[in-house]
């Protein structure tokens, strides 16, 4: 399985246009080892030819440009992306589908129930291709069972609701639906071989725990470091609040990680602008190393 970072950094990316927090001020000055990131999106495929997109990010033009396996190939429209799974209704990983009006054929979506609603109402990005390239909805199950995607040789999919949170214009903001957010297991039935991808994650329940235990690599949540990071840019949001789980701290993600097998990778994504680990010289980023865990970065390439 081949798994391609199109972007590491969570909604705003990093450095985020209005931010002047330490690290999107001394990314900007060239005072810090660190890279910058677009906002939040995976590509998966099994043979470098077919793709799949996980979520659309604003930020998809650029990411399509740096990453030529997902570029045209075949006469003057073309494009390897034979579908895109969202795992939730959220800007940073839906606005992108505006981007992808050109198609010259209707978009292949794969989504929940509750953000299909999100994306036909309170964000209706799918109502509005409807005057350009169109869509066609495919439902994600939540109830355990596999789903296939027509033109991807060779991988399973399955979906599970997550704790997490809705987007703020959606009706479930406050009154959490099961599949508002979901986390997803990719297997390659040829390998053996499991992803499982869970960017926004802020409760570790039993089954997000089983599937960590069975995937080769997880690449989850690691929006913040901290639980009241957020005050540093002069906001009074907790981390598990606007759900995405902390990685330190009792019950953190540094702690839900060490309780899975040394040998899976273990591999952060969706990191906010704020977060100290950007800084790979921090004592942060050095904690996370002696854990054994990796934080993704643009253009980062993982083969299962
Ligand atoms: C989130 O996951 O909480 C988002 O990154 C928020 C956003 O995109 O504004
Ligand atoms: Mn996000
Ligand atoms: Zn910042």
């Amino acid at each position: 399985m081949l798994i391609r970072v199109l972007g590491s950094g969570a909604g705003g990316g990093f450095p985020q246009w209005n931010c002047n927090c330490q690290n999107c001020l001394r990314l900007r000055r060239g005072e810090i080892s660190a890279r910058p990131r677009t906002q939040s999106s995976i590509a998966v495929s099994t043979d470098g030819n077919d793709w799949v997109l996980f979520n659309a990010s604003p930020d998809i033009r650029f990411q399509l440009e740096a990453n030529p396996p997902l570029q045209p190939r075949h006469g003057v429209r073309d494009t390897p992306i034979r579908a895109i799974v969202l795992i939730d209704a959220q800007i940073d990983h839906t606005a992108g589908l505006l981007f992808l009006r050109e198609s010259t054929r209707p978009l292949q979506v794969y989504c929940s129930e509750p953000v299909y609603q999100d994306l036909t109402t309170g964000f209706p990005v799918l109502n509005l291709l409807e005057h350009y390239c169109g869509v066609e909805p495919h439902r994600i199950p939540l109830d355990g069972g596999a789903f296939t995607i027509p033109g991807i040789a060779d991988l399973r999919f399955v979906g599970h609701a997550l704790k997490s949170k809705a987007p703020p214009y959606s009706p479930h903001r406050h009154a959490p639906h099961p599949g508002d957010n979901i986390g997803v297991l990719v297997e390659q039935p040829s390998s053996g071989k499991k992803l499982y991808y869970a960017p926004g994650l802020g409760e570790i329940e039993p089954q997000v725990l089983a599937a960590m235990h069975e995937a080769d690599c997880v690449l989850v949540d690691g929006t913040f470091w901290s639980e009241d990071e957020m005050a540093k840019v002069g906001s009074p949001k907790r981390a598990r609040e606007i759900g995405h789980l902390p990685q330190s701290g009792p019950g953190g993600m540094i702690e839900v990680l060490g309780q899975i097998p040394p040998l899976t990778r273990k591999i952060l994504i969706h990191i906010n602008n704020t977060n100290p680990i950007l800084d790979e010289d921090s004592p942060e980023r050095q904690r996370l190393a002696a854990a054994g865990i990796e934080v993704a970065y643009d253009g980062m390439e993982i083969v299962l």
